[in-house]
């Protein structure tokens, strides 16, 4: 797939099946998120946390009222390291743009994703969970990807349906 029919087939996916991911197509999605611009090149201020384990998944989940990961089997949480009380501006947007990458990865492999950031900041004061999943001293979690098989076959889009206001000066 070209990366740009993949940017323009990249959409939120809210209805994963059961299937499994192949472990060969995670290592690729985790190696995009390596390959992904952070700020000041400072790489070791994030961490990416892969979790395949359904059950650690529904952990996170029940801690969170309303934002699911929408039954995905797998999850990957990217972290990025507190400066003193909270995470940084620069940190914040590196992270998107590692989960970006790994998104477009995703679809190019022929998965569905789905951006999410409701469930973390439950998860971020579950000191026992967090530490379950061995996210480092001083990190927090501040993006994931819920990745896996559409439930329905996902429409084809073929450019962005969305409008953000663009000026040309
Ligand atoms: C920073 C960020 C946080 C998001 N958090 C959530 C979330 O918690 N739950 C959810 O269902 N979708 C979440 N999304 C997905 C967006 O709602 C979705 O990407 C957006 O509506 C555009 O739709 P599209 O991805 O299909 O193009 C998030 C996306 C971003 C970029």
């Amino acid at each position: 797939m070209s990366m740009q029919k993949a940017i323009n087939q990249r959409q939120a996916v809210r209805d994963f099946a059961a299937r499994k991911v192949a472990s060969s197509d995670l290592d690729e999605i985790l190696d995009a998120g390596q390959a992904a611009p952070v700020g000041m090149g400072e790489y070791e201020k994030f961490h990416l946390t892969l979790l395949t384990d359904t059950s650690v998944i529904s952990r996170i989940e029940s801690d969170s009222v309303s934002t699911p990961y929408y039954g995905a089997p797998a999850v990957i949480i990217v972290s990025a390291q507190k400066q003193g009380a909270s995470v940084g501006a620069m940190e914040y947007v590196s992270a998107g743009t590692i989960v970006e990458n790994m998104a477009l990865t995703a679809t190019a492999r022929g998965l569905a994703s789905c951006v999410i950031m409701g469930a973390l900041g439950p998860l971020s004061k579950d000191t026992q969970l967090l530490a379950d999943i061995q996210i480092p001293q001083n990190f927090v979690p501040v993006i994931s990807l819920a990745v896996g098989y559409p439930n329905k076959p996902q429409v084809t889009l073929e450019k962005s349906r969305h409008e953000i206001e663009t000026d040309k000066i």
